[in-house]
């Protein structure tokens, strides 16, 4: 029996106004149907806002640190239903169980953060010019947050959205990528659980060319916070420039890795493997570029190749899977082309370049974990993010040259240098031009409590995760309280 599910609106499980529903598909075996989900239509946005407009009213009002006790539970819960909830992931995005489970923590880690954050929400009090007068800065709640959020960290995502959104006093309408309803299905179903009121959060399914569009292009959606591509980021940020809304965008990477000849290679070379074939290569801050250093280059490539070769593909739900299947058919057809475009440049493939299949792996959109050298700097595979199992290796001289081809993209999100030189690294910090430098670490793997984002094509200035997305989520309000029973004159009577 095939469990159709719903969208959360207006308090209840309802139908979506369209009455057409989308699959769910395991993409480790495309016979494996996880459920039917709403292709919902601009009709059902209309109703989540409304809805989340009355949920508004009432959650701004309730205090902070209440706001945070609420938090503390959905953590708790989400502790509770690590195993479950991993597996459902698993099931609905492929990437292994082991890391689906970093990726509940992620969310633990954020309830946790969010719900201390409800007692501090800091604001400023300073002294006024003025004799008898108190100047002070609060943080105010802004409205309907539209969240849209990808498929590749089914949780995690949503919740370094949504949670402090929530903690501020706003109102949230989830829309989560098209790959994993499922995940977020159960989110909301915890949050309800843990006694958010029911109209403060709404979930929609659906397109993101229909329900996110509709979200972006709703007059009474003031903030939109979207993880995604950086194409698709381009639109969102024009609607929302257009229609003066706040805006959070998290987009593209094409993520760095730097070799030094003095490095430790053991480290680097375990370090380059799981930031480029962690997640089948499926998060911004994948490493998709490889840059070494001329002394070590052949025989790191050449240790680096074996080691990816033996590289266990298969579902991430049974045990020993090192690599998970692409999330869908799509994203295995635009790894297929940039094998074309690799080979058309000129570059060399050292192994992988093709579809992994016989047996289980034919049912699923499996590809083989693939390095290509003599990548240049300024070609397509230094360039574009492939969002898939794919590395490229490019040569460098000096730590300058890697430092330049580190900067030579369009996006900036994170790098990573290795190195024993105390003076490179902290020259690495300095002129990488990223959000995150890792030394002597991946490039994967931010912490829930830094802020988390990028520069240049990547984001457009905010970030999330830590104390800084409180500033996002919330508006600054200044309050002057003059109490000297006169007239006092700013600017003019005080000099
Ligand atoms: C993403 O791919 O959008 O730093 C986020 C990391 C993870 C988050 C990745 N904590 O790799």
């Amino acid at each position: 029996m095939t469990t159709t599910y719903r969208n959360f609106i207006g308090g209840q499980w309802i139908a979506p106004s369209t009455g057409a529903y989308f699959e769910n598909r395991n993409p480790a075996d495309q016979h494996d149907l996880i459920g039917l989900f709403p292709a919902s239509g601009a009709a059902d946005v209309d109703a989540a806002v409304d809805s989340a407009r009355r949920g508004f009213e009432r959650w701004k009002r309730t205090p902070a640190p209440a706001r945070g006790d609420i938090l503390r539970r959905v953590g708790d819960l989400l502790a509770a239903r690590k195993e479950e909830l991993a597996d459902i992931m698993t099931r609905e995005m492929g990437k292994p169980l082991a890391e689906t489970r970093g990726d509940v923590q992620e969310g633990i880690d954020t309830a946790y953060y969010a719900a201390t954050e409800g007692r501090r929400l800091f604001g400023h009090t300073v002294p006024s010019e003025l004799a008898n007068k108190w100047a002070m800065s609060m943080r105010r709640p802004i409205g309907v947050c539209g969240l849209i959020t990808p498929f590749n960290f089914p949780l995690a995502i949503p919740t370094w959205k949504a949670f402090p959104a929530l903690l501020c006093g706003n109102s949230v309408i989830l829309k989560p990528a098209e790959d994993v309803p499922h995940t977020s299905t159960v989110l909301v179903e915890i949050l309800l659980e843990a006694g958010l009121p029911p109209e403060v959060i709404q979930l929609v399914h659906g397109m993101g060319e229909v329900v996110g569009k509709a979200l972006v292009e709703h007059a009474q959606v003031p903030v939109i916070s979207f993880t995604g591509s950086t194409e698709t980021g381009r639109f969102v940020g024009e609607t929302c420039g257009r229609m003066h809304k706040r805006l959070s965008l998290e987009m593209g990477g094409k993520n760095a890795q730097i070799v030094l000849d003095d490095a430790d290679l053991d480290l680097a070379l375990d370090g380059v493997l799981w930031g480029a074939f962690g997640t089948t290569g499926q998060r911004c801050t994948a490493t998709s570029r490889l840059v070494l250093q001329d002394g070590i280059h052949d025989a790191f490539v050449a240790r680096l190749a074996a080691r990816a070769e033996k590289l266990v593909l298969g579902d991430g739900r049974k045990a020993g899977t090192d690599v998970g299947p692409l999330v869908n058919q799509a994203a295995l057809e635009k790894v297929q082309r940039y094998m074309g475009i690799a080979e058309a440049q000129g570059a060399t493939l050292v192994c992988g370049g093709e579809r992994a299949t016989g047996g289980a792996l034919d049912e699923g959109f499996f590809f083989k974990p693939t390095i290509f050298t003599g990548v240049t700097a300024g070609s397509r595979l230094d360039q574009e993010e492939i969002f898939g199992p794919v590395l490229s290796v490019i040569r460098v001289k000096t730590a300058e040259e890697a430092f330049a081809v580190n900067n030579g993209v369009r996006y900036g999100l994170s790098s990573s240098v290795y190195t024993r030189n105390v003076n490179v690294a902290f020259r690495a910090l300095q002129e990488l031009d990223n959000g995150i430098t890792y030394v002597n670490a991946p490039t994967i793997g931010a912490e829930a409590h830094l802020p988390f984002g990028g520069v240049k094509e990547t984001g457009n200035g905010h970030r999330e995760g830590g104390w800084e997305v409180y500033e996002f989520y919330s508006e600054t309000k200044v309050g002057y309280v003059d109490y000297s029973g006169s007239l006092q004159r700013a600017q003019i009577d005080n000099y």
